[in-house]
């Protein structure tokens, strides 16, 4: 696992636009997902199948609920058999050459735009995440698709390549879109065939997506659609190397989970954040509570790139400017129903934790700048809990929720080292404007992905590629959306004859 990657070259590359909002159309264009939605099985039909080169295996179909209390489809869940067939068949993807199949991921890319209306939809649908967030999850896909074609263009102008082997990706639900297909992408790209296990209440949206890589032409015998209950992979994980790689995005306990009962595990993960926005005195206040509601709320705070702990220097912490403006900034984002247009922030998407309940029961009422709402299992209003220290649950705790702590450091130097004793490492902020202060955080903070003066979330495919370092990354750590992330799954060979 600690391969030396060399660095392939790339040529320019432009990212998809978002859609604009402020165009009149568009936000009718919203409406109308949100009509054509109402009957889902209509567009997606009732059953989530299991797809692939597969025989007629015995299954069974399981129900989730989510946000929205009716579970709106069945899901199948895959058997070992279909595992075992998926791993034996080969798969003509493996004799295309690189044109052949970086064409196809191009093609993807374009369907994937054709469909962005529906991935819209299922998003909010299946997860309750907000219309404006799939939005842009999509578009991250796309780049990815096109992206990743291009690494592989790239690496075959430098390398021979063996295409062989299979990769299985472990994909999460808060980025139901961009995550699972941004795997599987660049696991085609590097020529390997790919299995993909969705985590089960997110499926829907999985499926929709592998469904715009088929119909690009992207044979079904090298994306195979498998969900599954996690027993069912036990005898593939827990000895030996039957996968070449299995990319996982989750929590930091699975990876450990893995590891420790498979030390051989070719195990590629990106896991949790405990991440930080700092602000100092010299900081465009205004701007900084923005930025960092935006960074801690976004995905009702449901990301693992969001800021969860804020530390101030003192004497931002003791400035009842900031102190307000902060709350304002809380309190006035508009927290409700996904399917309305205006919600910034939408409901859990799944139910509430212990570690987030336990967070609220602990909390004592005066210690709350913002207190906030639970109703029911799903809907968890923002919360800010003031005046948090390194003594404190929330401090080590990642609670993948809506609740930002507040900690308070004598300087720069102290709110760096508060922010490096947590064991994680994956994204980082800093709100100053002066370049001295930037420039000793960058030089000292523990974060893969570092950001200044704007929020901690949203990485963009190529101009920030994604991942962080720490207890958040198990495995070489080649960051998603950047130039060796195709590269460390290709099986690049090497012939010299001498006469
Ligand atoms: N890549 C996602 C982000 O940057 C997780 O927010």
């Amino acid at each position: 696992r600690n391969k030396q990657i060399p660095k392939a070259a790339m040529q320019e590359f432009h990212n998809v636009p978002n859609t604009d909002w402020n165009l009149p159309q568009n936000i009718a264009w919203a409406q109308k997902i949100k009509e054509d939605w109402k009957n889902p099985e209509n567009i997606i039909g009732k059953t989530i199948p299991v797809v692939g080169i597969l025989e007629n295996n015995e299954r069974y179909t399981i129900k989730v609920n989510n946000w929205s209390g009716t579970p709106p489809w069945d899901y199948e869940m895959a058997v070992k058999e279909d595992y075992q067939k998926a791993i034996d068949t080969p798969s003509e993807w493996q004799n295309y050459s690189v044109e052949k199949r970086a064409n196809l991921l191009k093609k993807a890319a374009l369907e994937i735009e054709k469909n962005r209306a529906d991935l819209i939809g299922v998003a909010v649908a299946e997860l309750g995440k907000t219309i404006k967030e799939v939005d842009v999850e999509v578009s991250e896909a796309i780049d990815f698709a096109n992206f990743y074609a291009e690494s592989s263009l790239d690496i075959a102008k430098e390398f021979t390549s063996e295409d062989e082997g299979v990769n299985l990706v472990l994909s999460p639900w808060n980025f139901p879109i961009a995550i699972p297909i941004g795997g599987a992408l660049a696991s085609l790209a590097a020529g390997k065939k790919v299995i993909l296990k969705p985590s089960t209440n997110a499926s829907a949206c999985a499926y929709l997506i592998s469904k715009c890589l088929w119909e690009a032409g992207i044979p079904k015998d090298a994306l195979y659609f498998l969900p599954c209950e996690e027993a069912i992979l036990d005898d593939f994980l827990s000895t030996g190397n039957i996968f070449d790689a299995v990319i996982l995005t989750g929590g930091t306990e699975t990876a450990h989970f893995l590891l420790e009962r498979n030390p051989q595990l070719n195990l590629y993960a990106e896991t949790g954040g405990k991440n930080n926005t700092i602000v100092t005195s010299l900081a465009d206040k205004e701007q900084a509570a923005i930025n960092i509601v935006q960074s801690a709320f976004g995905n009702a705070g449901q990301k693992c790139s969001a800021t969860s702990l804020l530390i101030l220097t003192e004497d931002v912490f003791n400035d009842k400017e900031f102190k307000a403006l902060l709350k304002d900034a809380t309190t006035s984002k508009i927290f409700g129903n996904p399917w309305d247009f205006s919600t910034e922030i939408g409901p859990l998407a799944v139910p509430i934790s212990e570690k987030l309940k336990h967070v609220i029961q602990n909390t004592p009422d005066d210690q709350w700048l913002v207190k906030p709402r639970l109703n029911g299992n799903h809907m968890l209003s923002p919360g800010v809990i003031w005046n948090v220290t390194t003594d404190d649950y929330p401090y080590q705790n990642e609670l993948f929720g809506p609740i930002l702590s507040v900690l308070k450091a004598n300087n720069l130097k102290d709110a760096v080292e508060i922010a490096n004793k947590v064991a994680y490492g994956l994204t980082a902020g800093i709100e100053s404007l002066d370049n001295h202060e930037i420039e000793y955080w960058n030089d000292n903070i523990e974060a893969g992905n570092k950001y200044v003066n704007r929020s901690t979330t949203g990485a963009i495919v190529q101009r920030q590629p994604f991942g962080g370092i720490k207890a958040s990354c198990f495995g070489p750590g080649m960051k998603a959306g950047g130039v060796n992330y195709v590269l460390q799954f290709t099986n690049i060979k090497s012939k010299t004859t001498d006469w």
